[in-house]
């Protein structure tokens, strides 16, 4: 199976030489090449070039003639790439959210056992097969919006039994969607209600059983703790990051949400992947981050839908640091998995120029799923995970017209691929 698009408006983030990040000033480097064809041979991407050198390009593949997509007006995208997400889960939680319309806090509704606690009371009572019905409808979703990867989390079971039950769901996802999906275990997500004021108990109960059961059964790819006020603690987080490296599971974390909790320092001193949230980030944190392989990942839809203050990006990226944005996800803090409207909001909420945000929703999320070798951007041998956009005037316009639904055809392991036939 091949195909050939051709007669691409603009063909986006092309790379002759891949990178496995992009920080500091490259972040505003973006290549791009106008009038383009892209060729797919199987599932990854065979070749591309200008227009003007395509009867000169040699399309060899074992197909007679591959399927020609006329692409006039549209330009073509890698797929975006969504690091940080909870969407598996077994009910949304709108009630909660008119209580924070009326003034309470995410940290007071989670006090009165709402929030995640809620969730995992829910996640207790909903079968596997309820479960993942209900995530790969979101993963459809996210699909028809231009996401080609995503990282899943558990952590709304807080119990061994209902942790092991969605990271089994995950795994179904893993082999069924077209997505290509990593599995995050999130045991340290909230301390449960058996476990109220002996949170120390909790932890070992992660570390000592849940963490080896998970291992033992090859459900996770990566380990996370919430590391913030309110939740989990420095220690909590340097236990459960040790005891991840022991079964070789890197962490990518939680941290910085709710106050300066030490999170982003934690995470650089045990190499994670990644950490997430960051909207307080001062100086210090900034100086961890320099000189490390961990990703600073930021989720504008959860700051934007609880109200909080935005992670300091731009101030991030002058410092010379990488930034990566994803949707986060989940029913609590962003009920949506959109990356366009992250792209949107990369610009609108922090000054992220265009060519910045695509940088950070794609090769750079991939970093933090450990896959910028296979995905995040257009370049030989790549996976052909890709979009063609509906007819758009510029490359500016993606992240300006927030809100509305650019992406027109979806390719996915190198196949025209429609959401709804998953
Ligand atoms: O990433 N911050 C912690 N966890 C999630 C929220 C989960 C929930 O409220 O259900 C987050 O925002
Ligand atoms: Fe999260």
């Amino acid at each position: 199976m091949s195909i050939l698009i051709k007669n691409i408006k603009k063909l986006v983030q092309v790379e002759d030489e891949p990178k496995p990040l992009v920080k500091g000033k490259e972040m505003a480097e973006l290549q791009s090449i106008d009038d383009a064809w892209l060729f797919i041979i199987e599932d990854k991407i065979a070749d591309f070039g200008t227009m003007v050198s395509l009867d000169k390009a040699h399309l060899q593949s074992n197909d007679e003639k591959p399927e020609v997509i006329d692409a006039t007006g549209r330009m073509v995208f890698p797929s975006f790439v969504d690091s940080h997400t909870h969407l598996v889960y077994p009910a949304s939680r709108e009630i909660e959210y008119v209580d924070k319309i009326k003034g309470l806090s995410y940290e007071e509704i989670a006090r009165r056992g709402g929030g995640i606690l809620n969730t995992a009371r829910r996640m207790k009572e909903i079968s596997e097969e309820e479960l993942y019905r209900s995530a790969m409808q979101r993963l459809k979703e996210i699909m028809a919006y231009g996401t080609g990867a995503v990282e899943i989390k558990s952590g709304y079971g807080l119990s061994t039994e209902s942790e092991l039950k969605m990271l089994r769901v995950i795994k179904q996802l893993k082999q069924n969607s077209p997505l290509t999906i990593k599995a995050n275990f999130l045991g340290a997500h909230a301390v449960p209600s058996e476990y109220k004021g002996r949170q120390t108990e909790y932890v070992d109960l992660v570390v000592n059983e849940m963490l080896p059961r998970v291992a033992e059964e090859g459900l996770a790819d990566f380990v996370d703790v919430f590391c913030d006020k309110g939740f989990f603690t420095v220690m909590d987080t340097e236990r459960i990051l040790e005891a991840g490296q022991k079964y070789g599971l890197r962490g990518k974390i939680h941290a910085n949400e709710l106050a300066c909790s030490g999170g982003i320092q934690t995470g650089v001193k045990y190499n994670a992947l990644s950490v997430d949230h960051l909207e307080y980030t001062g100086d210090e944190e900034i100086g961890a981050l320099l000189n490390s392989e961990t990703m600073p990942t930021i989720l504008p839809g959860a700051a934007f839908f609880l109200g909080m203050v935005y992670a300091p990006a731009r101030k991030m990226i002058d410092a010379g640091l990488p930034v990566a944005m994803a949707s986060d996800f989940n029913p609590g803090s962003a009920p949506s998995g959109n990356m366009q409207f992250v792209l949107s909001m990369s610009s609108i909420a922090y000054r992220l120029l265009p060519e910045e945000g695509v940088n950070a929703t794609t090769i750079n999320t991939a970093y933090a799923m450990g896959l910028s070798k296979e995905l995040g951007s257009i370049a030989r041998g790549k996976k052909a995970n890709v979009f063609i956009t509906k007819a758009i005037p510029t490359l500016e316009f993606m992240p300006y017209a927030f809100g509305s639904n650019k992406v027109e055809t979806v390719i996915l392991n190198g196949l025209v691929t429609d959401p709804e036939k998953f």
